[in-house]
Formats: structure tokens, C-alpha cells, sequence
């Protein structure tokens, strides 16, 4: 039994994403218990206690500040011989070991683009999980994306690039919108215009570099070239390094670790 806790966006996108029938979901909500239970099949209970009792596998998928009170609610489960995957952002596997009792515990900074199956999802073990488990916890996070390991230590990197950058993507495609309307586009031709251009271009980089659709799109003395000058010249690289090093360093603020 795969056990949530917490039955909010990112679990909903997992569950639609497993398609399973042997999935529990804990949810304080009544309503949200409601729903998750008629679109998905799936059984509900407002009981976190319960749910980790009766669940091999717990996923726990509350905002970062309720993983303590959990915590504290779970106290007297036995979770050593479960496998309890963390997909609260900024909470370490130490802490996570430390206030749940149990060693078998894997990190995972999946983001929204998971909600279309599309996901990122970057995945951190404690030190001594099995390969088993390993292989277990990735095949569930294949199923909303993309996977790949990587160490702990790069998790605020990681949060930086994938998991804050479908924000920053939205926000190029806004100022995209508004440059397009200040051209004279309506609002609704300038917003498909960007927004179909974004998706047309996501596609091409399954199997182009970035830099050759650059060059693709580009020719001497013509108009793309014309606008790639002003990101240069504006240090737009610069910019958006900027931008990630302020994500990572919020998530570094922000993480929740043991305290000594
Ligand atoms: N969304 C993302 O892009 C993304 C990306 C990476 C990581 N994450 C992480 O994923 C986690 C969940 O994010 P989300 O976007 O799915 O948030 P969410 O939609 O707010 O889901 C959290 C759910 O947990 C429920 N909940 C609150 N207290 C609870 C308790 N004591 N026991 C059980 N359930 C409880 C909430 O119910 P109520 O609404 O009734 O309080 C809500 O349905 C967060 O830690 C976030 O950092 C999210």
C-alpha cells in the first residue's frame, strides 16, 4: 500500500500519474477527501496515524512547515521497516531521519509540470538505501516525468533550476505577452503567439541544443539577431544567473535540518 499524506496538488498529480488502485490518502479536508476519493478510486482517512500503520511505502506531501506536527502525530508508528519519501522542499533527510526514527528515507523535488505528466523530479537518498528501494521510489516519480539522482548537496540547486523554474518560465512568457501587446498585437493573439511558440520550442529541445535553435532561428543581419543584441547587451545571461543564485540561496535559508 502506497500511503499519502497530505492529498494536495503534487499528490494528486502522482496518483493520477501511478494510476493505481492500492493508494491511501490522508487529508484533513473533507472536501478534498471528497474529490480525490471519486476521481481516483482510491481510499481516503483524515487518520495520518493510520495511514502510516497500515502503508509500506508513505509519501509525504505537505507544505514543509506541518512535516514537525507529523512528526509528532506518527511518534508511536514503527516506520523502520517502511520506505517514507519526503517531497516537502527544504526539509534534509537528517531531519527527516531524526524526527521519524528511520533510516529508510528518500528526498524528492519533483515540480508543477508534474501536474501534465511532464515533471522534473530529482531524487536523494539516505545513506544505506537499497538499490531496491532505489529503483521502487524512481518508478513512482517516472510516472508524473522525468528522474534523476543526485546528491543531497546539490538540492537548493536543484530547487533553484527546476523546481522555482516553471515560475521563471511564466514569467518570461508574461513579459513576452506584454511586449507583444505593446507591438500592437490584442491581448488574446499575443498570448497565443507566446504561449504556442513556448510549447513549439520546448518540444524542438527533446532533440535540439538550446544553442541550435538559436542558430536555426537566426540569420546575419536579420531580426532575431537584432533582438539576441540587447540580451547580450543587457547581460541577460547575468540576469538569470542572478535570479537562480537568489532561489538557491532562499532554499538554503529556508531548509529545515537537525537542529545540534
Ligand atoms: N507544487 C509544487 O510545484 C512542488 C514542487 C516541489 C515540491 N513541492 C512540495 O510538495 C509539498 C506539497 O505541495 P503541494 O503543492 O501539493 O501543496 P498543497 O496543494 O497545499 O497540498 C498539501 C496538502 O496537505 C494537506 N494537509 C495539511 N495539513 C495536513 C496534515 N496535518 N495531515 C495531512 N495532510 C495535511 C493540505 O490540506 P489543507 O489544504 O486542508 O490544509 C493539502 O491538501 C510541499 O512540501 C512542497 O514543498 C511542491
Amino acid at each position: 500500500m502506497i500511503g499519502f499524506i497530505g492529498g494536495g496538488n503534487m499528490a494528486e498529480a502522482l496518483i493520477k500519474g501511478m494510476a493505481l488502485r492500492n493508494i491511501y490518502v490522508s487529508e484533513p479536508s473533507e472536501q478534498r477527501r471528497g474529490y480525490i476519493s471519486a476521481t481516483y478510486v482510491v481510499n481516503t482517512t483524515d487518520d495520518n496515524k493510520e495511514l502510516a500503520v497500515k502503508s509500506d511505502i508513505i509519501i509525504l506531501a505537505v507544505k514543509p512547515q506541518i512535516v514537525s506536527g507529523i512528526a509528532e502525530e506518527l511518534a508511536s508508528v514503527d516506520l523502520s521497516q517502511k520506505i517514507l519519501i519526503s517531497i516537502a522542499a527544504g526539509v534534509s533527510i537528517s531531519y527527516l531521519s531524526h524526527a521519524f526514527k528511520t533510516n529508510n528515507v528518500v528526498r524528492v523535488m519533483p515540480n508543477t509540470p508534474a501536474l501534465v505528466l511532464k515533471g522534473m523530479s530529482v531524487i536523494s537518498a539516505a545513506e544505506g538505501i537499497s538499490l531496491e528501494t532505489m529503483t521502487l521510489v524512481e518508478g513512482i516519480f517516472l510516472s508524473i516525468g522525468r528522474v534523476c539522482r543526485l546528491p543531497e548537496a546539490q538540492m537548493d540547486a536543484v530547487t533553484a533550476v527546476s523546481g522555482s523554474g516553471p515560475a521563471f518560465i511564466a514569467f518570461f512568457a508574461e513579459a513576452m505577452i506584454t511586449g507583444g501587446i505593446a507591438l500592437g498585437l490584442d491581448d488574446e493573439t499575443a498570448s497565443m503567439l507566446t504561449l504556442q511558440t513556448l510549447a513549439g520550442t520546448s518540444e524542438l529541445f527533446s532533440s535540439r541544443s538550446p544553442r541550435s535553435v538559436i542558430n536555426m532561428v537566426s540569420s546575419p543581419g536579420g531580426t532575431t539577431v537584432a533582438g539576441l543584441k540587447v540580451m547580450q547587451d543587457r547581460d541577460m545571461a547575468g540576469l538569470v544567473a542572478d535570479v537562480l543564485r537568489a532561489a538557491a540561496l532562499r532554499s538554503a535559508e529556508l531548509n529545515i535540518k537537525v537542529s545540534k
